[in-house]
């Protein structure tokens, strides 16, 4: 069986990685892709469930994540992650594991400005980060470190959702 593909998407909360990872399964599906999602929603419900935001559990949900991607990665597997991810050591981490098993990995950047994301506000999350209800909000009141040679970048308050999409088929 030929070694699958690591798709890790990176961002802040509401830049619109997990509205990309949804647009992007059903094109690779048709590309003949077996596609598994791994969303940090969904994750933080159920593997790293009871996990907070502190650095060191953010690595661990990371940490997690990256495991069980690259374990399906391994077996053919097209894995989509989405994921804030904010600490470059434990992105790197995961895609260095991915590269001794001989799986693709791409770096997605999905980026935009925190004036834009908190505009959006789709979960109403930073309204209350930025009044010092929530701690340690990422882009508020913690850190992100945003990847320095992406694979792809997408801006995504310039371009379309297609596009973004596009851009990372491409890359394939
Ligand atoms: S990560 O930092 O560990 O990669 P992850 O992507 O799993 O984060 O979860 C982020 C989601 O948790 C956000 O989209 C948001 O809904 C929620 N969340 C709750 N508290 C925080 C916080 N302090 N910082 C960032 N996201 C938070």
């Amino acid at each position: 069986m030929s070694t699958g593909t690591l798709i890790w998407l990176t961002g802040l909360s509401g830049a619109g990685k997990t509205t990309i990872t949804q647009a992007l399964a059903p094109r690779l599906t048709a590309l003949g892709h077996k596609v598994e999602i791994l969303d940090g929603d969904a994750v933080r419900e159920t593997l790293s469930k009871g996990l907070g935001f502190s650095k060191e559990d953010r690595d661990t949900n990371i940490k997690r994540i990256g495991f069980v991607a690259n374990l399906l990665a391994k077996h053919g597997i097209t894995v989509l992650v989405s994921a804030i991810s904010p600490y470059r050591d434990a992105r790197r981490e995961v895609l260095l594991e991915a590269a001794k098993n001989g799986v693709k990995a791409l770096e997605v950047f999905v980026d935009a400005p925190l004036d834009v994301v908190s505009a959006r506000d789709v979960k109403g999350l930073y309204k209350k980060a930025i009044a010092g209800e929530i701690k340690h909000f990422t882009g508020v009141s913690d850190p992100y470190e945003a990847p320095l040679e992406p694979d792809v970048h997408i801006r995504t308050d310039q371009k379309t959702l297609e596009q973004s999409v596009d851009a990372i088929l491409e890359r394939l």
